[in-house]
């Protein structure tokens, strides 16, 4: 987990080739295909320098709102330091685990290139509290790579949707420009 001031490198890779060049193209292309309505409640877990968050919120209208959960305070300092502009975000850093969160509260989660980083005796725990957030009839949209040596199997996602009560959707694996396997799925709450 990154809690600290993140590598020199990866640093400048985020800037330069996330925010500056993917955050353009990829991400807004992402968000577009959720079909979001414009008005939901959205918790981003894991958002980083805030690539994602930014294509979230300029599909979001006044009505909607951006809940960013990070635990690195570098990243989502920078994150709010570039979205200052917008007024229907919040930031909240640490762990979604301990962080006090409103239960049946959010329409929409959004997990992107986060639980495979996170321990995975220890991922069960994340996706039970994004899960309790979650409202009712709520969408929890996922998508993770799945290299075996950096990533997770669709497996495991759909399994661990399942232990918490989550109800498949969707799920796919498509091949990235890059040739590697990402993993896609869309999980509702129905309790
Ligand atoms: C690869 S980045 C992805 C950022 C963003 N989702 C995106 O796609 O642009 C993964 C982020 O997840 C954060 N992260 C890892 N474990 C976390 C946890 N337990 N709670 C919150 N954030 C976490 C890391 O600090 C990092 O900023």
């Amino acid at each position: 987990m990154e809690n600290d001031q993140p590598p020199f490198a990866r640093i400048i890779e985020e800037e330069l080739i996330d925010y500056r060049i993917r955050s353009r193209f990829y991400h807004p292309d992402y968000v577009k295909r959720l079909g979001l309505s414009g008005t939901e409640r959205v918790l981003e877990f894991g958002s980083g320098g805030g690539c994602m968050s930014r294509a979230l919120v300029r599909t979001l209208s006044p009505e909607g709102s951006l809940s960013c959960v990070e635990i690195s305070p570098y990243w989502i300092e920078k994150a709010r330091r570039r979205l200052k502009v917008f007024s229907n975000i919040k930031y909240l850093q640490g762990d979604i685990t301990r962080l006090p969160g409103p239960e049946n509260h959010f329409d929409v989660v959004i997990i992107h290139f986060v639980l495979h980083d996170i321990e995975s005796t220890a991922r069960i725990d994340v996706v039970n509290a994004l899960a309790k957030v979650l409202r009712p009839e709520g969408t929890l949209f996922i998508r993770e790579p799945a290299k075996p040596e950096h990533g997770m199997p669709l497996s495991e996602i759909r399994s661990l949707m399942q232990d918490v009560g989550l109800r498949e959707i969707h799920t796919g694996c498509t091949r990235s420009w890059q040739r590697s396997w990402i993993c896609d799925g869309t999980f509702k709450k129905s309790w």
